[in-house]
């Protein structure tokens, strides 16, 4: 495996600056954003005006608690290019997130925005464990998501050798990857799995592919996830964050010598967590929702935008800046089954602890008689017996009634039973909206 704990060298000076320093640069990248916002997006002069604060008045960090929240409805309501803080003419890339419903989302980067761009995940990629020269296989997918070419600039920002694969053509990628030698693969935890499935069925021995670091982000993915991918393919799953209305994938990244959450990159992107239901910004250590505001970014800057990412801030160690817990779902995925908030994460989990069950799920939500039933689909492991597959099934039915408090009806199909994802997993579907 490669060199876990990077040179001092390694590392741009204002990873390991002082607090003091960090938050003076972030200060003042925050009052030239919020000038600029101001200027020049007629959505936020509004927004500040109707709020009675004016960009002058964020004297401190903590100032910016008085500034409204921006959200995807804001968005949406400026589609597609009225978020922008500069003339169209200026704007080098645009890209998108397909939203579950109606129009997408839309970004968008100046030259300059590219650069920092591939500057943070190149940045994020050394923190993975990457060094100039190794090889990069991206199998996130290249286009409207952000998550290919993301991965792609930072990779060649950082002197690697890119493949840039895109998601899909699983066979293909399985090739690719056994000629090509690559050290690195970035892709969604999801997509690994069923990577890792295409190389058994070709013979591969898993545990002396030439991969030593997945780069893993896009979705939640849990612990025990990580364990499950580190003992198959002996490698180190690193966790990527990131959003396409903050940047893209690049916003906070675990590093390898500590895999104790991600670090995030505060010096272009200010965290907070504030109440989901309230809005009232929480202490650090708290959970809660994560929101971000953008420091450098000229095309599209975002003003304390909500995420929906559930989480909490943590001090920086590896870094001086904080970290945030690995993300452990979304408030918009957060099922209430009969009253009792689940998450797909704590359904992972629970599956994953048992040998017998392979680490592909589905959870699927009705309302029969008015009243939610959870189904949780799964496979039995390729070397599971039926009669274990049957024993699992009941076990992990106990287990999410004993440690989540929910009902679910656990069906155990035979490998293969369940969808592959190419990108990210859809791991919930609910059918109520239908009955
Ligand atoms: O998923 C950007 C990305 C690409 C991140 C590649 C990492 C790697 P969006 O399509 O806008 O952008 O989706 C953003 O995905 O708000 C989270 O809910 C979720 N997400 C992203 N990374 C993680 C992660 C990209 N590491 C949304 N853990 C975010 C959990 C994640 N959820």
């Amino acid at each position: 495996m490669t060199a876990k704990t990077p040179h001092p060298g390694d590392l741009e000076p204002i990873e390991t600056a002082s607090r003091d320093e960090l938050e003076a640069l972030q200060l003042s990248r925050l009052q030239w954003t919020l000038e600029r916002v101001y200027r020049n997006v007629p959505h936020y002069r509004q927004a500040f005006d109707a709020a009675g604060v004016k960009p002058g008045d964020v004297k401190s960090l903590a100032d910016l608690a008085k500034l409204p929240f921006t959200t995807k409805a804001d968005l949406r309501d400026n589609y597609p290019f009225r978020m922008f803080a500069v003339p169209r003419e200026e704007v080098v890339r645009i890209h998108a997130s397909s939203g579950t419903t109606g129009k997408p989302t839309v970004v968008g980067y100046t030259a300059r925005d590219i650069g920092t761009w591939a500057d943070v995940m190149a940045r994020s990629i050394r923190a993975a464990g990457g060094r100039a020269g190794d090889v990069v296989h991206v199998a996130y997918g290249y286009g409207l998501f952000t998550g290919g070419l993301g991965a792609h600039y930072g990779a060649e920002r950082l002197g690697c050798t890119v493949i840039p694969m895109s998601g899909g053509q699983t066979e293909k990628q399985v090739q690719l990857i056994r000629d090509f030698r690559p050290d690195i693969i970035m892709v969604t935890p999801s997509y690994m799995l069923a990577i890792a499935e295409e190389m058994q069925r070709q013979g591969m021995d898993l545990r002396s592919t030439s991969l030593s670091i997945g780069i893993f982000g896009a979705e939640p993915w849990t612990p025990n996830m990580r364990a499950k991918i580190e003992s198959l393919l002996a490698m180190d799953a690193i966790d990527i964050y990131g959003l396409s209305e903050v940047i893209g994938p690049g916003v906070a990244q675990e590093c390898i010598e500590t895999k104790d959450g991600l670090t995030v990159w505060e010096d272009h992107f200010y965290p907070e967590i504030v109440d989901p239901e309230t809005g009232q910004a929480l202490p650090d250590g708290e959970r809660g929702e994560l929101v971000f505001t953008s420091l450098t970014k000229e095309a599209m800057p975002v003003i304390r935008y909500r995420t929906r990412d559930l989480t909490r801030l943590l001090p920086g160690t590896a870094r001086t800046m904080r970290r945030i817990e690995k993300i452990s779902g979304r408030s918009d995925d957060m099922m209430i089954i009969r009253g009792v908030n689940v998450f797909p994460t704590q359904i992972e989990e629970l599956i994953l602890r048992d040998p017998a069950l392979a680490p592909h799920y589905q959870v699927e939500i009705t309302r029969p008689k008015n009243l939610d039933e959870l189904a949780i689909n799964v496979e039995r492991a390729p070397d599971a017996g039926s009669a274990d597959a049957e024993a699992a099934g009941k076990r992990l039915a106990e287990h999410v009634k004993s440690l989540i408090g929910v009902t679910a009806a656990v069906h155990v199909k035979p490998p293969g039973g369940i969808e592959r994802s190419l990108g990210k997993a859809r791991r919930v579907v609910d059918k109520r909206a239908l009955a």
